[in-house]
């Protein structure tokens, strides 16, 4: 199964370009599922499909079949995760009222970030897993909605990871003084047991869109605004360890210019798009021209994505190492490479925090558990070096036994 996530700045293109490799790939006979996380729904409106459209507002679990193998599902039922999880957390609440925790500080705790956008990941997972389909294309929210729901499943998995046992332990503790207050509802363990399978849920989302057969592609219009943001947004993807296999320069004016305004558009587009072939070189820039008129209806969007690919696969899997691996060094350490176009050494926090590595870069910062075999090692030192971060980790103690027992406790846990 192949899942293409499209992102960009608002207003690019994405759900266009979306729409049209979704019904690419169902015209070759892929059972294609294009999926929505924009709350601004306009896949619908790009195939001109009024069923799918009334479909969504009905609030509709089923996918509409829009065209054959070509279906299309918008989340729109937000409400009931937001429901499930005030449940919760109307719970956790009236727990840390009753011992005694300043409101304010207790809503805190129980808020968790970005409730809206998991539904959209959970239903992604469920599509996933339940075998209907070869291909799955998401059409994705403006940039920052998009790293904001993309970074979500790390996130909220540490969040859920540090509050779980929290409760779980003030709620051992209280039993028996809530047993006997009235009108403290007890913890259900449905509770915990619903706090628990969202946080592998959760994983299972992040392992689905950060492996081999999930990438991410950049639609961008030729403008230099536009293009320093999708260059911002794959230093943020590839920091999340999302991998991104294109870019789409969508709207580009055709070069025969009849009059000199559309001369100068030609020319401003000509400067912006050499720069996007510099920043994203390596990587496909796919080239889609202004049409005279807005592509709608299967036809029209299958059209833009088949002159977009030209004879490239737009289902073909991301090559590559992915945006994180390790590599081991002769004398016992490693080095943790993570893809990071774009920055300096300068640019990029980097903190030690038991078991994770603490990487921010401008306003992200991403929480990197790190695997068993680097966890027990020491950070020596980091660079940047050609768009990746390269962090070298040592054995703690020099060598000899210590060496040894170190690598064995390391190993036990
Ligand atoms: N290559 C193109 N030529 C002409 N119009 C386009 C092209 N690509 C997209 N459009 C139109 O531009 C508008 C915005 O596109 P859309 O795909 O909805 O952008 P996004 O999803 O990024 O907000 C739509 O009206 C769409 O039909
Ligand atoms: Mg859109």
């Amino acid at each position: 199964m192949r899942i293409v996530l499209f992102t960009g700045k608002g207003g690019v293109g994405k759900s266009t370009v979306a729409a049209g490799t979704a019904a690419l790939a169902a015209a070759r006979g892929e059972r294609t599922l294009v999926i929505s996380t924009d709350a601004a729904h306009s896949l619908a409106d790009a195939y001109d499909a009024a069923g799918a459209a009334a479909n969504a507002t009905n609030g509709s679990a089923e996918p509409t079949e829009v065209a054959p193998n070509l279906h299309l599902q918008q989340v729109d039922a937000q409400l009931r995760f937001e429901q499930s999880w005030s449940d919760i957390q109307r719970y956790l609440l009236s727990v840390l009222d009753a011992v005694g925790m300043d409101p304010v500080a207790a809503e805190e705790m129980t808020v968790i970030p970005g409730a809206e956008e998991v539904l959209a990941l959970l239903e992604l997972r469920q599509h996933a897993r339940s075998g209907r389909w070869d291909v799955i294309v998401v059409d994705c929210a403006p940039t920052a909605e998009t790293l904001r729901l993309l970074a979500l499943p790390e996130a909220l998995g540490w969040y859920l990871e540090r509050l779980l046992p929290i409760q779980r332990r003030l709620v051992k503790a209280l039993r028996p003084v809530l047993n006997r207050a009235a009108g403290v509802p007890m913890p259900g363990d449905a509770v915990f047991d619903a706090i628990t399978r969202l946080h592998g849920e959760l994983d299972d989302v992040q392992a689905l869109l950060s492996g081999p057969e999930a990438s991410v592609r950049l639609v961008l219009t030729p403008e230099k605004v536009v293009l320093a943001e999708a260059r911002r947004a794959y230093t943020s993807l590839t920091l999340f360890g999302y991998r991104v296999d294109g870019v789409v320069a969508n709207r580009v004016f055709p070069a025969d210019a009849v009059d000199p305004w559309r001369a100068g558009w030609v020319e401003a587009q000509r400067t912006v798009l050499e720069e996007v072939a510099q920043s994203f070189s390596g990587l496909p820039v796919w080239v889609s021209e202004y049409r005279p008129a807005e592509p709608l209806g299967v036809d029209a969007v299958r059209a833009l994505a088949g002159e977009l690919y030209g004879d490239d696969d737009p289902l073909a899997p991301p090559v590559g190492e992915g945006p994180f691996r390790v590599t081991r060094s002769a004398d016992g350490g490693a080095v943790a490479h993570l893809s990071l176009p774009f920055v300096t050494r300068a640019e990029v926090g980097l903190a030690r925090n038991g078991d994770e590595l603490v990487m921010t870069v401008g306003s992200y910062r991403r929480l990197l558990t790190l695997p068993p075999g680097l966890a027990r090692l020491k950070v020596a030192g980091a660079r940047v070096v050609a768009g990746e971060l390269r962090v070298r980790f040592v054995e703690p103690a020099s060598a000899g036994s210590a060496g040894t027992a170190a690598t064995q406790a390391g190993e036990a846990r």
